[in-house]
């Protein structure tokens, strides 16, 4: 069982379009395990991982790009090392056509951040998703960086907050900017001043202005993530309004992610897992409780039969599946 929200994963991925998975993946790996990760790199990858200069940088590529293909090539039922990249016009990766779907299932989605030692990786089907991880670091000159490429509003909000919140807020700024740059692919392409974020750290992350875009939470739910002690986190997923998306939490911290089979056999153990879940298409009413947001009649009535406990005061929850995760059954959660 997981004390912080994130559960060690030990099965495949089973990513559908209204359930995001997300990885933090330790990159920090011994030789042989960075040999047999290399092995799963294209020739252009592993180019690329000789490239770089410090072997620190190259060790935590190889881990990370070696662990996505685990990760992808599991919920594709495919090899890792038979996936192929392509990259869209400001070096967003994507999988290939051949790559994207498995027969019946919406495409695949992900995205990539890492910082430091942590990487995380989230997957989705169907939805365009964004990721960023920063470490909070001390010595970044926040309000200097906030007033040369945050929005005035944004500037103007992280100055107002209490002293202690300030560099949290700029992390959950940063994080939730790059989180928006990656969910569209725009990479630095995009002015980071054409759009706003909520800076307040005790507050839920949000994306509020777009140019362009009359109301941004009309099309996309902003996510915040605490992945460990010093880093902050934020998850951008498309979703409109009214449509009810969850979280799962999962840590990779070396062991080894199941290869595909042929054959999909179902997870024995899925009665007993826990698995995290931080938005259940929530809205945030103050700063210590969380309510369920929006609620379609369908899922209140299964919502409401599920066994009791206290739904309580942070962005974190613990919940048990009630059922396997199939299609037909995809919410049957209580906790
Ligand atoms: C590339 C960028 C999308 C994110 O870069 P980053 O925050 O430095 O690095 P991250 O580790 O979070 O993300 C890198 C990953 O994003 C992915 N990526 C790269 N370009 C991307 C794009 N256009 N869209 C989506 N994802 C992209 C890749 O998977 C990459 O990792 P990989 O090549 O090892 O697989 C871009 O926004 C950038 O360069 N930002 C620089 C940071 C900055 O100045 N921020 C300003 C806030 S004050």
């Amino acid at each position: 069982m997981s004390t912080d929200g994130w559960q060690r994963l030990e099965h495949r991925l089973s990513p559908t379009d209204d359930a995001i998975d997300v990885v933090r993946l330790d990159l920090v790996a011994d030789c042989d395990r960075i040999t047999s990760l290399r092995a799963l790199l294209s020739t252009d990858e592993i180019a690329r991982a000789d490239r770089y200069v410090f072997a620190e940088s190259r060790r935590r590529f190889i881990v990370c790009r070696g662990v996505l293909r685990q990760l992808l090539g599991g919920c594709l039922e495919r090899k890792p090392a038979s996936l192929e990249f392509h990259y869209g016009p400001y070096g967003k990766p994507m999988l290939g056509s051949a790559d994207k779907e498995s027969i019946g299932l919406p495409s695949l989605e992900f995205s990539v951040s890492h910082s430091v030692n942590w990487a995380l990786i989230a997957v989705t089907r169907r939805r365009r998703v964004g990721v960023d991880i920063e470490c909070r670091d001390n010595k970044t000159p926040i309000h200097e960086l906030a007033r040369r490429f945050f929005s005035a509003g944004e500037a103007a909000e992280l100055a107002s907050l209490a002293e202690p919140d300030q560099r949290a807020g700029f992390f959950r700024g940063w994080t939730s900017k790059e989180a928006y740059l990656k969910a569209t692919g725009l990479g630095l392409s995009y002015s980071l001043n054409r759009f706003s974020v909520a800076m307040n750290p005790r507050l839920p992350a949000q994306l509020l202005e777009v140019a362009d875009l009359p109301d941004p939470s009309d099309f996309w739910r902003m996510i915040a993530l605490e992945p460990a002690d010093h880093f902050s986190a934020a998850l951008l997923v498309e979703a409109a309004r009214h449509e009810t998306v969850c979280v799962r939490q999962w840590s990779v911290e070396g062991q080894d992610i199941p290869s595909p089979s042929k054959h999909h056999t179902p997870d024995p153990d899925w009665q007993q897992r826990r698995r995290s879940i931080v938005a259940v298409g929530y809205r945030d009413v103050g700063s210590n409780w969380l309510r369920v947001y929006p609620r379609p009649r369908s899922f209140r009535s299964r919502w409401n039969t599920t066994r009791g406990g206290t739904f309580v005061a942070s962005t974190t929850a613990s919940m048990r599946m009630t059922g396997p995760p199939t299609s037909k059954n995809p919410k049957t959660w209580a906790w």
